[in-house]
């Protein structure tokens, strides 16, 4: 019997879209056209798109399916039953509240739980879930474990809670703390994945403190997974009972359905105490829309219904797993430093290592993403100090870290595209020493990374 070490695709391909060629002057164009800010391109113009995972995905023909058989009642639609009882087996959460996405049920939870001052402790929040904790004037406090702020530290879990520190809070500000959050994988630290061990750990806490534990579970699936991969006791158990178990440690979750839900729209808010839920449907209604629907089609709930079921299947995240793995393998083998171990969902390049001479306050971060846009026609994203840096009061510091995430589209990209992308990196690592800082010429107060211009500063 043969044992074949190559994991391939889990899939085959019934329909393809075909990429554009650019020059690299056309890419200076129409980088300067973009305020020097990738997400401001025309995505046509970028021939591997890895801003993002989300909502980037392919969908499987089944999905497709699944998209005819919407119900696009307004009120009470058979979708929206198919929907809630797969989140509900998979979860165990009594409300399941659908979103148009992520942030729409953070928006909705903190505006109906929060009040200034309050605190919300989560391991580390992702830019959204930050922003719409600051837009009620509360705390968005971060407490991953110290190794998850070391970018070269290897640990299984890295995007771990430090649970003294969460003590610490409970202990000291826990009257000003609503809930407790941990997401799922650490996106904002780097893609990694939080053990079972310390979820218990924070339900203890939880417990002992009296506080409603939520998970942002955008990246469930591939939570879990690791956790199969690297917890003791956990590899004879499959993807979907450790993500129960996940779950069942919660009160409750948002979840973007963008990512694990292998949809390219929809998200839920799903938790268990009724009062919370019926606020929070009121609010749904208000600006989202009725709640068998919350500001989806009847076929996006379709779609990420079958997405939910399909993310959990053992070949297709051996596949996603290790298709981030091999790049991350690739690009540290030629030095190129990167955030240890591979993300799930990305590879993280710290620029703030490789572009030692462009400060934190000129944004490495930029400098790398803008050069391999300009050399590749990649478009990866900043997650460093244009994103964290500036403070509620207006003023500016170094982000904790300054990273460049490439990550990877589910199901879109093959083994050759992410083996030009690892050429790619390590050719424009190469040429480092020309790379230049950046200034800001304008910026929006809140989540400026998306649309604030630049400009380059001249060595
Ligand atoms: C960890 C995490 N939470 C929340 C969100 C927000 O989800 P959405 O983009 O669907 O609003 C994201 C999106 O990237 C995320 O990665």
């Amino acid at each position: 019997m043969l044992h074949f070490k190559t994991i391939i695709e889990p899939f085959r391909i019934k329909s393809v879209e075909a990429v554009k060629f650019t020059h690299r002057e056309d890419r200076v164009a129409a980088l300067a056209e973009a305020g020097y800010n990738v997400f401001q391109l025309r995505a046509e113009d970028v021939l591997i798109d890895l801003l993002t995972d989300s909502g980037t995905g392919a969908m499987s023909a089944s999905q497709w399916g699944a998209l005819l058989q919407g119900d696009e009642s307004y009120a009470g639609s058979r979708s929206f039953f198919r929907f809630r009882d797969v989140v509900q087996e998979l979860t165990g959460f009594r409300h399941v509240i659908p979103t148009h996405q992520g942030r729409a049920a953070e928006r909705i939870l903190f505006q109906t739980v929060l009040k200034p001052g309050d605190v919300v402790p989560n391991n580390n929040h992702f830019d959204t879930t930050r922003a719409n904790v600051e837009v009620e004037d509360a705390e968005a406090r971060d407490l991953v474990i110290p190794e998850g702020r070391v970018p070269s530290a290897i640990h299984p879990f890295k995007g771990n809670v430090d649970l003294a520190a969460l003590e610490r809070t409970l202990a000291t500000d826990g009257k000003r703390v609503p809930l407790v959050m941990v997401t799922v994988t650490n996106n904002t630290g780097g893609g990694q994945p939080v053990s079972l061990e310390n979820l218990r750990g924070v339900r203890a806490l939880c417990d002992r403190y009296r506080k409603p534990f939520f998970l942002d579970a955008c990246r469930f699936a591939e939570n879990a997974y690791f956790v199969k991969k690297r917890e003791a006791g956990q590899s004879g158990r499959t993807p979907r009972e450790i993500a129960r178990e996940m779950f069942s440690l919660a009160d409750g979750c948002t979840m973007s359905a963008k990512k694990d839900g292998l949809a390219n729209i929809g998200g839920f808010l799903a938790l268990n105490d009724d009062d919370w839920a019926e606020r929070c449907r009121n609010l749904l209604i208000l600006t989202e829309g009725f709640p068998t629907y919350g500001g989806l089609a009847g076929y996006d709930l379709e779609a990420v219904a079958r997405g939910l079921e399909e993310v959990l299947e053992e070949p297709y995240l051996r596949y996603r797993i290790r298709s981030t793995e091999y790049l991350h393998e690739r690009l540290v083998a030629a030095g190129v430093p990167c955030l240890q171990p591979a993300g799930g969902h990305a590879v993280y390049i710290d620029a703030r290592e490789l572009l030692p001479h462009v400060p934190p306050l000129q944004y490495p971060g930029i400098a790398l993403v803008n050069a391999l846009y300009v050399e590749a026609g990649i478009r990866g994203v900043e997650i460093g100090t244009v994103m964290f840096g500036r403070q509620p009061d207006g003023s500016e510091e170094p982000g904790a870290m300054d990273l460049v995430r490439l990550a990877i589209p589910r199901r879109v990209y093959t083994q050759s595209h992410v083996d030009y992308v690892a050429e790619a990196v390590i050719g424009v690592a190469g040429m480092k020493d020309r790379l230049c800082g950046y200034r800001i010429v304008r910026a929006p107060a809140v989540l400026r990374h998306f649309t604030a211009t630049f400009e380059p500063i001249p060595a």
